[in-house]
């Protein structure tokens, strides 16, 4: 990574936490991050025990035990995030009655992220299926963002006040969450240094580390275009089988600031 490119790095970070931290703390915004949070921690576990059992097939139990405890903790994550939004009365949109009441192009275009496509630019759809994803690009780029969200949760946790019961127990929750973002950011580093040499590792993580930048760039600058206005991702109320939440919009990767703000 070059200098510059640390240096936008840290401005990026420090504007992703500064809205993330801002929006969790207002009542008015604090439920549609929920849910952003919500989509993204459970829309990952699909992809993730894919992975489990290819890396099973593959004869890498290690990495299929770590996989499976991964995708168990995103699961837990996407219930807290559930949970602490039917506290607050409020519950994720209905995606498919969304989709069913908006031109067909205008939804495929909410799907596609711009920070995601970003992210991966030079990626095809097809090589980031996960029966057929280069396991050092899951790993550096999962890396990356699991680090960071890692981070982020915990700053968000530190602006929640502890006097008010709905806000204190979701700060309890953020820092549960930040411990295993944390856990799994180990994982993916342990993963990369069992496969290749350590200089390369720093090279891939580098090199992910730049693209997170710049995705992080591409993405404020299209909120910028839109005019800060995204698509609200909760209604009013609580959804009966709450616990089983599948949503469809997710992404196929991991949640981060980037998520959050596009959330937002
Ligand atoms: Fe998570
Ligand atoms: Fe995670």
């Amino acid at each position: 990574m070059n200098f510059f490119t640390y240096l936008l790095h840290l401005a990026g970070s420090g504007a992703g936490a500064y809205l993330t931290a801002r929006q969790i703390r207002d009542p008015l915004t604090r439920p549609n991050l929920l849910a952003g949070f919500q989509l993204a921690e459970s829309g990952s576990v699909p992809f993730l025990e894919t992975l489990r059992d290819r890396a099973a097939k593959e004869g890498d139990t290690w990495l299929a035990e770590k996989l499976d405890r991964h995708a168990a903790d995103e699961r837990r994550h996407g219930q807290i995030f559930a949970q602490a939004l039917k506290r607050l009365n409020k519950q994720v949109i209905d995606f498919k009655k969304l989709a069913e009441n908006q031109p067909k192009e205008k939804t495929q275009a909410n799907r596609r992220s711009p920070f995601f496509q970003a992210y991966f630019e030079g990626y095809s759809p097809e090589s980031f299926k996960p029966e057929n994803i280069d396991w050092i690009v899951f790993f550096a780029s999962t890396y990356i963002l699991e680090l960071d969200a890692s981070k982020d949760f915990v700053r968000m946790a530190n602006v929640l006040p502890e006097d008010e019961p709905n806000s204190a127990s979701l700060k309890k929750a953020l820092l549960s969450v930040g411990q295993d973002e944390t856990r799994h950011a180990a994982y993916l580093y342990e993963a990369l240094e069992r496969r290749l040499p350590a200089a390369a590792v720093v090279q891939v993580t580098d090199d992910w580390r730049v693209r997170k930048t710049n995705a992080l760039l591409a993405m404020v600058s299209n909120l910028i275009q839109k005019g800060g206005q995204t698509q609200s991702l909760v209604q009013d109320g609580v959804s009966p089988e709450m616990s089983d939440e599948k949503p469809e919009i997710a992404d196929l990767n991991e949640h981060s600031t980037a998520k959050s703000l596009e959330a937002a």
